[in-house]
């Protein structure tokens, strides 16, 4: 009797499978595209935006430290020579994004393509976050989008553009020490909901992406707690930690006329993960013992 076929490591079968955006799609379907993104200096939205460019589009990225800022801009037309700009700001301010997209439209004449990146998060729990804190991340993630969408609306209107913005999982359950980005995330969901409703008349779409754990970010390092990285990996059903090429691609498929029924959404780039519990802290005494789990928490203020 033949013997029975080997199976691949798990590890091994999925691992080819985070496949870069140019071995799928046609290198010049954003031609001609302009693409703006909070965020865009780090981390997943930097990888968007430079598979934005690498398919033909120009781009401005927005963020809070200017140095920082201009460098990955740099960076980013040197990578795909195409062109890039730094528009330094703070989200939490219209003026500043507004600025910011005045300086875009001026530059490139046209807006086509928006993603709202911008986030700010740390693991504490509702009694260990002060009033200011869970402001601040609403401030950055909620209101910030809010900001973003109302500044550039009219120049998506002429373009009939996209929106696309970074949300996440974790609001479809309920993760000891995330309420507040919880919460922010949530609303982030329901203003791109709104958006797709009231401007899909106009030819606009709006939708979120919600990633699972990326490898290489400060979100997945900030969400696993310490030793439990193993963990991590063994709980998501496709056995590896999401890369930032699997949002990217997510992000180019949505802006791409492939995606152009795609409205009012939210795209899960997961791994699967989201449909079972993740190691986060443990539980119950993540809540009972707040000082006995800190340790395993990066940044903890407790
Ligand atoms: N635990 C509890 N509260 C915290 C905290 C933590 N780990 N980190 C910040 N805060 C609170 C601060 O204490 C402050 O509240 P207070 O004035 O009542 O003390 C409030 O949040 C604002 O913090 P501050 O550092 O002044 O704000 P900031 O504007 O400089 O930065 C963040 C805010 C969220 C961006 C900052 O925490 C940060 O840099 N995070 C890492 C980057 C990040 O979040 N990346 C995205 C990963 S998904």
């Amino acid at each position: 009797m033949a013997p029975p076929p080997q199976l691949p490591e798990p590890a091994e079968a999925f691992a080819a499978r985070a496949v870069p955006s140019s071995t799928t799609f046609k290198p010049n379907i954003l031609a001609g595209k302009v693409v703006f993104c909070t965020g865009g200096g780090s981390g997943i939205c930097y990888r968007i935006v430079e598979v934005l460019l690498a398919h033909g589009a120009t781009a401005a990225i927005m963020g809070r430290k200017a140095d920082r800022l201009s460098a990955a801009a740099k960076q980013l037309s040197e990578s795909t020579r195409r062109k890039c700009i730094a528009t330094p700001g703070d989200v939490r301010k219209y003026d500043d994004v507004e600025k910011a997209v005045d300086a875009t439209v001026k530059e490139f004449g046209r807006l086509d393509m928006v993603v709202c990146g911008a986030a700010g998060n740390f693991l504490a729990p509702i009694e260990g976050i002060s009033p200011n804190g869970f402001k601040t991340v609403q401030e950055i993630d909620l209101l910030g989008t809010y900001h973003t969408v109302k500044a550039t609306l009219e120049h998506l209107k002429r373009s009939h553009g996209s929106y696309v913005h970074i949300s996440a999982t974790l609001h479809y359950t309920a993760i000891p020490w995330q309420a507040a980005p919880s919460a922010a995330k949530a609303g982030v969901d329901a203003l791109s909901n709104s958006i797709a409703v009231e401007f899909g008349p106009f030819g606009i779409r709006s939708n979120c992406i919600a990633p699972g754990m990326i490898q290489g970010t400060e979100g997945a390092d900030r969400l696993t707690p310490k030793g439990a990285e193993d963990l991590v990996v063994s709980r998501i059903p496709t056995q590896r930690m999401g890369q930032k090429d699997d949002i990217a691609n997510a992000a180019l498929f949505l802006f791409s006329d492939a995606g152009n029924y795609i409205n009012g959404t939210q795209i899960v780039v997961d791994g699967g993960a989201k449909h079972f519990p993740g190691p986060w802290l443990p539980y119950p005494d993540s809540s009972l013992d707040k000082q006995g789990v800190k340790e395993l928490v990066m940044g903890s203020k407790l």
